[in-house]
């Protein structure tokens, strides 16, 4: 009997995610987790480090093609594993971009694409004259390793950056700076792409972040314009086409006060903002995912209802556990789909998700916002 075989690099949420899609369309899931008792252990998990070229090496000998719970896979061994004649999808000379918001910002630039001014930056004094130059603020960021907003931050003094540009060789040896984009929302433009071509969109949402974490995602984005949601749809389609994206792309956007849209970062991978395509979608972003990336055709991304609104389990202290309040949460709220990631609990960490989907935004969103406030009170 013929057996498909993905494997995914990285055992957080976003591999076990991708185990229900994975049963329902007989695929043999394997995850290379850091630990044990990772959240994708349901599926068939070797622990070891992905830093690891002879880990990985060997953990890619048992599948048919390399995909990602998260984009930290050192570039180096990616190539090897090309070398080797693995499929690696998305492909190295890819996923560069998702690592390096430098090499991205360079990338999107010379494809003519809508982003926030920015420069390259090595010196506090170039920082300073950015600030100056931009209204007397600025957003830095760290080129690599930023995840959930570490690696940015508001300044309004070169000062303010001493210990990052005392360590510039762990950040690839220069900082990104931007202009501080006053944006109206939020707006993420999922899409998914196959080897030999095939591209498809879900609808625009938008995305509400609490400290730099995001926190609600409603879709379709509350009063886009139809010329709004074709315009991201085909910067989407230009990014995943121009970079050699495969698999699920997130597009993070800003929609600024003045109009313009702008791009903020990349994903490559299933990403919180299509969390919602579970219950919101005809093929949920996980199920795309696994069908891009072992090049089957893909699925339709029409909604299943007017909306869909997802609400994340954002840990508030070490005690959080979600389980004792699933009584009340369903009880009161049967129409909400709760998710949780069995991760053990941290201030500030995903440990979950719910949706709601509803022919009413507002009512979507208070069943999401309901049950998810029952979940967090334990
Ligand atoms: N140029 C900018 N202007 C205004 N706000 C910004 C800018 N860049 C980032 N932000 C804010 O900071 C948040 C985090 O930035 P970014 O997405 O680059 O970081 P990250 O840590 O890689 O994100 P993620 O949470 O997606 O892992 C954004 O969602 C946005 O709210
Ligand atoms: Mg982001």
């Amino acid at each position: 009997m013929t057996e498909l075989r993905v494997g995914v690099i990285g055992g957080g949420q976003l591999a076990r995610m991708m185990t229900p899609p994975s049963i329902n369309l007989g695929l043999t899931l394997r995850v290379l987790a850091e630990s044990e008792g990772s959240s994708a252990s349901l599926a068939t998990a070797t622990v070891g480090d992905y830093n690891r070229p002879e880990v990985v090496l060997e953990f890619a000998k048992t599948v048919d093609v390399i995909t990602f719970d998260h984009e930290h896979v050192p570039l180096e061994i990616l190539e090897k594993l090309e070398e080797s004649g693995v499929s690696v999808q998305p492909p190295s000379r890819a996923l560069r971009f998702a690592q390096n918001k430098l090499e991205m910002r360079q990338r999107l630039a010379e494809l003519g694409l809508p982003m926030p001014e920015w420069a390259k930056i090595t010196e506090p004094s170039q920082l300073a004259d950015f600030i100056y130059e931009h209204g007397g603020v600025a957003i830095l960021k760290t080129p690599i390793g930023g995840y959930d907003g570490k690696g940015v931050r508001v300044v309004r003094e070169a000062a303010a950056a001493n210990d990052w540009f005392q360590n510039l060789a762990d950040f690839g040896g220069a900082l990104l700076v931007e202009e501080k984009v006053d944006f109206v929302r939020e707006l993420a433009q999922l899409s998914a792409r196959r080897p030999s071509g095939e591209f498809k969109a879900w609808p625009l949402v938008e995305t509400i972040q609490a400290n730099g974490v995001c926190s609600v995602v409603k879709s379709p984005a509350p009063n886009a314009s139809a010329s709004v949601m074709s315009a991201t749809e085909d910067i989407a389609r230009t990014i995943a086409i121009g970079l050699g994206v495969t698999g699920v792309m997130a597009v993070e956007l800003f929609e600024a006060r003045d109009g313009r849209i702008l791009i903020n970062e990349l994903a490559m991978r299933p990403h919180n903002s299509g969390h919602f395509s579970i219950e919101g979608s005809i093929t949920s972003q996980f199920e795309q995912h696994l069908r891009a990336v072992l090049d089957l055709p893909l699925g339709d991304t029409a909604p299943t209802a007017e909306h869909a609104v997802m609400v994340n389990l954002l840990g508030v202290d070490s005690e959080n556990d979600f389980l004792p309040s699933y009584g009340i949460a369903m009880e009161e709220f049967p129409g909400a789909k709760i998710h949780t990631y069995g991760k053990g609990a941290r201030a500030g960490r995903k440990m979950g998700h719910v949706t709601a989907t509803s022919s009413d935004a507002s009512s979507a969103l208070a069943t999401a916002e309901g049950a998810a406030a029952v979940l967090l009170r334990g």
